[in-house]
Parts: C-alpha cells; sequence; structure tokens
C-alpha cells in the first residue's frame, strides 16, 4: 500500500509506516557422499555463511533409523567436523533422535533440542544440523527457529521426500491438537544439501513415497516434467540412481522456484498450490494413525482430486488418466479403508480435512484443483457428493487392479 493510500485509510490518527526488506538467499546443493574427508561443500558453505570470528558453534541431530541403517554415518560426521575445527566447533555429543512422524506427535522432542542448545551455549550464530527425514527436519528446524528466537538452520534430508520437497522449503513444524503441523514457524535454512548416498538405505517404500510430490508439482506446474515421469516411470519404480536422482533435482527445482518467485513465500495468501493432494492427504495420514506416510498419502489425495476434476468436467478423461496411470506405475496405490471411516452421521471422516485446510491457512476456502497437466486454479468449494463419487470411483478401480495382480 502506498503512504498516500494509508494515510487515508487511517485518517483518525497518526502512525508510522516502513517497508522492513529482507533479502534471504535460499540455497539447495547437490552432492554425494557429504561427509567424506575430502568433499569441502559443507566446509565451504560454513565459511561462507559465517562472517565473524569466534569459530561458531554447532549442534548435529541425526535420526535414529539413518543411523541404524548407515552405521558408520556417525562416526564420518564426527571425523568430518574433526577436520574442520578451524571452520565450526562442535560442543557436544550427535543428537540421535527416532525419525518418522512419531517424533512430531508431542513438544518434548522439540524441548530436548532447546535444552541441548542451552547446555552447549548455543547462541543465534551458531548452526543446528539437522539429518534426517522430513519428520526429523520439521522437528530440528522448529527448535532451531524458536530458540533465541532463531539459530542458524542446515538441513541434511535423507529420504526422497524431504530432498525433493519438505527439507527444500522454508517450513517447519509438528502436530497437535490432533492436526497436522499446528504448531511451526516459516525460517528459511542457511542451506539445505542434498546428499544422494544417504538414499540407498531406504526401504523401497520410503524411497517411493517421494515420488507423489514430483507428481504434485509436475501436475501443477510442468507438463514437460510428467511427460518425463510417464517416460522414466520404469526406471523410477526400479529406483535406478540416475532417473532418481534427475527426479529429485527437477522436483526440488520447481519447489523452489515456487517459494522464491510465487509472490507468497510464507503463504500469507489463502492459496496453496504446492498442496494440490494434500487437504485429503493430511486427514488420512491421521486417520490411519500414521501409517500411511505422508508421500503415500499424498498420492491417494493426488488420485481423489483428480478423479474429482473429472467428474466436475474440470479436467479432461484422457489427462486425468495419464495421472492414475503414472501414479500407479510408479508403484502408488490410490486408495485407502481409512477413505471410508464415517463419523456418527454418517458422513466420510476425511472430508473434515476440507476444513482443517482452511483453518490451517485462515482466510476464504481454497483448495488446489487441475484445468490440464501443469495448469492449476484455485477453487473456492468442493462438491461434497462428488468427492464421495471420486472416493467410490477409487476403491472400484483398486479392486480391479488387485483382482488382475493376484494369482490365478
Ligand atoms: N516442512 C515442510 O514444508 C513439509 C512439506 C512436506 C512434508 N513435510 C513433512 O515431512 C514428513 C515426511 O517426511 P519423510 O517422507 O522424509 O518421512 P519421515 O521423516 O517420516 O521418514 C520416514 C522413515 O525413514 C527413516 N529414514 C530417514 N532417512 C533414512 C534413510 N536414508 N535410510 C533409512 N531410513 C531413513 C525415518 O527415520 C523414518 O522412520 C511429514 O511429517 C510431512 O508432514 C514437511
Ligand atoms: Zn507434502
Amino acid at each position: 500500500m502506498s503512504n498516500a493510500a494509508s494515510a487515508q485509510k487511517f485518517s483518525s490518527s497518526t502512525f508510522i509506516e516502513r517497508t522492513i526488506q529482507f533479502h534471504f538467499p535460499h540455497r539447495i546443493f547437490f552432492t554425494e557422499n557429504l561427509f567424506q574427508l575430502g568433499n569441502p561443500l559443507l566446509a565451504d558453505i560454513l565459511r561462507t555463511s559465517t562472517s565473524s570470528s569466534p569459530v561458531p558453534k554447532a549442534l548435529i541431530v541425526l535420526d535414529e533409523s539413518l543411523h541404524r541403517v548407515q552405521p558408520t554415518l556417525q562416526s564420518n560426521i564426527e571425523n568430518y567436523f574433526a577436520q574442520i575445527r578451524d571452520v565450526v566447533e562442535i560442543p557436544g555429543a550427535t543428537m540421535v533422535m527416532e525419525g518418522g512422524e512419531r517424533l512430531k506427535n508431542s513438544y518434548f522432542h522439540v524441548s530436548e533440542i532447546h535444552s541441548a542448545i542451552d547446555r552447549y551455549n548455543l547462541d543465534r550464530h551458531s548452526y543446528v544440523i539437522a539429518i534426517g527425514g522430513g519428520a526429523l527436519l520439521d522437528v530440528t528446524g522448529l527448535a532451531a527457529a524458536t530458540a533465541h528466537r532463531g539459530l542458524r538452520l542446515i538441513r541434511i534430508p535423507s529420504t526422497t521426500l524431504s530432498q525433493a520437497d519438505s527439507g527444500v522449503g522454508v517450513k517447519n513444524g509438528i502436530n497437535a491438537f490432533g492436526k497436522k503441523n499446528f504448531i511451526g514457524t516459516f525460517a528459511i535454512p542457511v542451506a539445505v544439501i542434498n546428499d544422494f548416498a544417504l538414499l540407498y538405505s531406504l526401504s523401497p517404500r520410503d524411497r517411493r513415497a517421494g515420488y507423489s510430490e514430483a507428481v504434485k508439482v509436475a501436475c501443477i506446474k510442468d507438463a514437460a516434467f510428467f511427460r518425463w515421469i510417464e517416460q522414466n516411470a520404469a526406471a523410477l519404480k526400479d529406483f535406478q540412481p540416475d532417473a532418481l536422482r534427475q527426479l529429485i533435482h527437477r522436483s526440488a527445482e520447481i519447489h523452489v522456484n515456487h517459494i522464491a518467485n510465487g509472490g507468497d513465500p510464507f503463504e500469507l495468501g489463502s492459496a496453496r498450490p504446492l498442496d494440490f493432494g494434500h487437504w485429503s492427504a493430511h486427514k488420512l495420514e491421521q486417520l490411519s494413525e500414521y501409517s500411511i506416510r505422508h508421500g503415500e498419502a499424498v498420492a491417494i489425495g493426488i488420485a481423489l482430486d483428480v478423479v474429482y476434476c473429472r467428474l466436475a468436467n474440470l479436467l479432461a478423461p484422457a489427462a486425468a488418466e495419464r495421472i492414475l496411470v503414472a501414479l500407479e506405475a510408479l508403484g502408488f496405490e490410490l486408495c485407502a479403508n481409512e477413505l471410508f471411516n464415517v463419523d456418527a452421521s454418517g458422513n466420510f471422516m476425511v472430508l473434515k480435512g476440507l476444513e482443517e485446510f482452511r483453518l490451517h491457512l485462515g482466510g476464504h476456502f481454497s483448495v488446489t484443483l487441475l484445468r490440464d497437466i501443469g495448469q492449476s486454479f484455485q477453487a473456492d468449494q468442493i462438491d461434497h457428493t462428488l468427492v464421495a463419487a471420486a472416493l467410490r470411483e477409487l476403491r472400484a478401480r483398486s479392486v480391479a487392479a488387485k483382482s488382475v495382480r493376484a494369482p490365478q
């Protein structure tokens, strides 16, 4: 608003108005074997991000599942930092924390990290280095953003989903009151480092889960990327490294482009284009007591919204079918029993996800839907009857697919 316009609006009082400008580079690095001695990337990032002496301190938080399946990682990390003592000091032991969604379901772990930050006298010039899946990054990011009103955060995502999506963004959070990400902040990390070597120990289920976020950004933003996913679906299903790397790189790039250039990095408006397929996915995760992974729920959420768009004559049947086929070719289930849970009045509980989605953001109701592959728009209402029809269609499709796959 111009000063003149402001002055007109608040004509009955005197006031001071200034624009607070800030400029934050948002950097995503891609590497392999980050903690191999001789890989200069992390040391360079720390060196170039730190302007003052004394040498800053850092706290390392490591995902326990990652630690378990890559048992030499912790000693590699510690040896790496021992070699760069002139760049950063590690005053305490590595915090090894349970990964996965359960971590986000209580405030306790945020508090544990706060306590370590206090114990080791970390300050605003210090770093918190989070290495793990999206859940661990969310919890650690919240702790880092709130201790002393914000320490410097370096995120090192270790799942396909977090490298392709959640880890490269600017949000953090934990779940509360039965709702996803109820407590959280926006905080831009100093750097995100995607180390492809961290992914090799993921279970096929977790390696695949992140593909859905790439399909999501392709559907809403980039038809050519969607075509690439279709063409490479078999290689991706087999987790061929080159295909996996390319998918992560492009997905991360589209996400970051949106955050940096989309005009609303802190989601102040009502639109959440990157949350296509998420209104039902978040509810489904909760209905399944988090036994369905976020990425798996997103694949189902995309399928539901795609069928909905086709039933509402918003999306051509051929385009809708291409998206469903691509998700299936990547190995996703497009239906889950929890979608059919009903409340005491017989209404599908998943529909509560629509209101929770609006409440999380505030403002008027707005859900991202598709006009075509690569073209999204914001809808201000959803027809519950059509959602129910889409749910039934997904169930019928899933039953048919299973009967085709079942041994004769
Ligand atoms: N902040 C955001 O902008 C944002 C965006 C999207 C999603 N998210 C959140 O991200 C979370 C999902 O993240 P995720 O898909 O990475 O799952 P996750 O963090 O739940 O990790 C899945 C499992 O894999 C384990 N793990 C992590 N790295 C491993 C490795 N390399 N090898 C073996 N096991 C490993 C974890 O311990 C966990 O048990 C959800 O909580 C979701 O809400 C956040
Ligand atoms: Zn997501």
